[in-house]
């Protein structure tokens, strides 16, 4: 007679979930961040608030952002003149858009992914799709389940409206899926378009002024699964912990609201001191049962919500400039993409180790941690380990 005990370990994975492939995309409309400010204020008919258009300079300059890539052309704004005016009606528009966008956006992610993996898409067993920009039902999982061709029955997971601290989320959970369902291949897609977030300035909403400077668009997609399959599958890194929690005295830090004008952000100027000041107790208990405290002594995939987390961070942690240099690369070619940006550190990390020539994925360094930050505060920790780069 079969126990339940039996039945239990046969239904679970062996060994730690992996990420067995990574493929971004981003739309083709790139925008140069050194005149983003003149475009901006133009685009928005704002030229007269020349005082404002000064602060918003001076942000995009301190943004240590290059370019960025956004679905919204000057025609399509120039096409929808409320999406440039501070707070007009303009939610129907913006749904217009970023339903369509955001899975079309995903599955180019998704595609090079699946071809990285090399296994047949029928072999995809469960879809967990993020995005904060636009809700629609049925959701973009499914939508892109469709477009992609994946089998009906995969099982689908739609994480809608979480913020910036989604890709740790999406990993989280990919892991619990992946290591209690033998057998499983979880696609992990974040999907970001700031069509939904993207307004005129307002000399009364300056957090609103900070997100128009650093918010970007972009899909990344991962490949999760336990126990690869030898000589077939090849994992990039492994998932060893997950956790999230919210900060104390952190309320209303980063919140958002989806209204008649879109999405409404607020930011407020001490996050990247909440973060700071309480990155230390993640790391401990994130890496107290592993015997490791030097933080220098890890890789580091962190949120790029801004140039001044990453800045108080690597201060109050005593971290090495080269820590974040991942984390920097991608803020300073792609600003921030929400969800996806942690997706896409990972993606940098694994090529850039291997073209120096690296023993492993994850800068010749066997541990790593992940984080993500965002609403709440809420922060995401994601215990890595990389694999050896033959
Ligand atoms: C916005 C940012 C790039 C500016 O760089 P900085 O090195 O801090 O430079 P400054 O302090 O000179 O800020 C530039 C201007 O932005 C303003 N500013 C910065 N953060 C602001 C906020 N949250 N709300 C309103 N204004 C803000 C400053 O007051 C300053 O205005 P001023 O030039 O008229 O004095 C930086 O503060 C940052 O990275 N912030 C974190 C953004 C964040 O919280 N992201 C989370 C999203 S997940």
């Amino acid at each position: 007679m079969v126990t339940v005990e039996e039945i239990r370990r046969s239904q679970r994975a062996e060994g730690p979930a992996t990420i067995m492939a990574i493929g971004t995309a981003n739309p083709s409309n790139c925008v140069d961040q050194s005149t983003y400010a003149d475009y901006y204020f133009r685009i928005t008919n704002s030229e007269h608030k020349t005082e404002l258009k000064e602060k918003f300079k001076r942000m995009c300059e301190k943004s240590n952002i290059k370019k960025r890539y956004m679905h919204l052309t000057e025609e399509i704004l120039k096409e929808n003149p409320n999406m440039c005016s501070y707070m007009a009606p303009s939610l129907d528009a913006r749904q217009d858009i970023v339903v369509v966008e955001v899975p079309k956006l995903g599955k180019e992610a998704a595609q090079k992914a699946i071809k990285e993996w090399g296994q047949p898409k029928s072999k995809i067993t469960h879809l967990v799709f993020c995005t904060t920009s636009g809700v629609d039902m049925p959701g973009a999982d499914y939508q892109l389940t469709k477009l992609l061709g994946l089998r009906p029955s995969v099982k689908r997971f739609m994480m809608y409206q979480q913020g910036c601290f989604a890709g740790g989320t999406v990993l989280r959970m990919a892991k619990d899926l992946a290591e209690n369902n033998a057998g499983a291949r979880v696609l992990v897609v974040c999907s970001e378009i700031t069509a939904v977030t993207f307004r005129g300035p307002s000399d009364s909403h300056l957090d609103s002024l900070v997100g128009q400077a650093l918010f970007g668009d972009g899909a990344a997609a991962v490949i999760v699964g336990s126990d690869p399959v030898v000589g077939v599958e090849r994992p990039l890194f492994q998932l060893v912990t997950a956790a999230q929690t919210f900060l104390r005295h952190s309320h209303g830090a980063i919140d958002g609201h989806l209204r008649e004008v879109g999405l409404t952000f607020h930011l407020l100027k001490n996050v990247p001191g909440l973060i700071s000041e309480n990155i230390e107790n993640r790391l401990k208990e994130a890496f107290d049962p592993l015997g490791i405290s030097d933080w220098n002594s890890v890789f580091w995939i962190a949120h790029p919500g801004g140039p001044a987390i990453l800045d108080q961070v690597e201060e109050k942690l005593g971290l090495k400039p080269e820590k974040l240099r991942s984390t920097r690369h991608v803020l300073s070619e792609y600003g921030n993409m929400s969800s996806a940006c942690v997706l896409f550190i990972l993606d940098e990390m694994r090529k850039s180790s291997a073209n120096e020539g690296l023993s492993s994925t994850g800068e010749g360094l066997d541990w790593g941690v992940l984080f993500g930050f965002g609403p709440g505060l809420t922060v995401e920790t994601v215990v890595l380990h990389s694999v050896p780069i033959n």
